[in-house]
């Protein structure tokens, strides 16, 4: 592993700036390791080992997390690119849409450092990204234990973000998946870069929605899920999307 951060010790701050005031517990961090991912449209993903200090037993504080470093592209600058992600982010955090415990903003202004999806036993794997189990060169999944709960929380989520006047797009969602089978399936809003502030729309909801049924059946499914999962996993699929299109359709707080 090598560590391509010019200055290894690095401060990542939260959206509050808390860790900047005096007497709070300082966030300067070293990144110990790094590897790379993925490169994305925006920004390269890599896999790290943080040194957070010691613990008062004397032990050396290390744990894994994500950095994205963003770049320049031709619509925006790395710092733009990094600075939205941590606006949209808290948007999402404070609407109770369903986020990464951590995600800060490195003092270069350009990476973020986020909770890892994927430690111990856990896949993560993005709806719209090249990483999926063949890449990754995981069995594809056979069964998933909670298959209609993590369904209906899926949807729901569309529709908690149509209410908050949050658009989603097919790109936000992250899939955690266990290593074992049967497997349990799990999601977060982990690429918030195109996520955007609307108006409370029924409409929205019903997109929302589509654009789940969308990650599930042409990502999630036919990239993930063994083929005899396949029909089972998307007449589900379609079952639930009904049936949050119902609720949508009954909900009075959408215009
Ligand atoms: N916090 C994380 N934990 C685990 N894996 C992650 C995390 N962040 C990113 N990844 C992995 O890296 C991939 C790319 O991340 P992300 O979608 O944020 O980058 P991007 O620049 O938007 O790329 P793309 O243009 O492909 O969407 C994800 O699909 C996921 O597999
Ligand atoms: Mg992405």
């Amino acid at each position: 592993m090598n560590n391509q951060f010019e200055q290894p010790k690095i401060s990542f701050t939260k959206h509050t700036g808390e860790e900047k005031q005096e007497g709070k517990r300082t966030a300067e961090v070293k990144v110990l390791s790094e590897i790379s991912i993925t490169h994305g449209g925006l920004g390269e993903i890599f896999d790290t080992e943080v040194y957070f200090g010691k613990h008062p037993s004397g032990k050396d504080i290390i744990r894994r997390f994500i950095v994205k470093k963003y770049f320049n592209t031709t619509f925006s600058s790395a710092e733009e690119g990094a600075r939205n992600a941590l606006e949209k982010y808290v948007l999402a955090k404070n609407c109770g849409l369903k986020v990464f415990r951590t995600f800060r903003i490195g003092e270069d202004g350009t990476s973020i450092l986020m909770t890892a999806g994927s430690l111990d036993d856990k896949i993560c794997i993005g709806s719209n990204s090249s990483i999926n189990m063949v890449f990754l060169k995981q069995p594809l999944i056979k069964e998933i234990e909670n298959m209609d709960a993590f369904l209906l929380d899926f949807f729901r989520e569309q529709l908690k973000a149509a209410q908050q006047g949050i658009e989603l797009f097919t790109d936000n969602f992250f899939f955690t998946i266990s290593k074992k089978e049967p497997r349990t399936v799990d999601f977060v809003l982990g690429d918030l870069d195109n996520l955007k502030k609307v108006e409370h729309l029924k409409q929205i909801a019903f997109q929302n929605a589509s654009c789940a049924e969308n990650v599930l059946s042409n990502e999630l499914s036919s990239k993930n899920l063994d083929p005899k999962l396949r029909s089972k996993f998307e007449d589900r699929v379609a079952f639930f999307h009904k049936k949050i299109r119902e609720e949508i359709r009954k909900d009075d707080t959408l215009k």
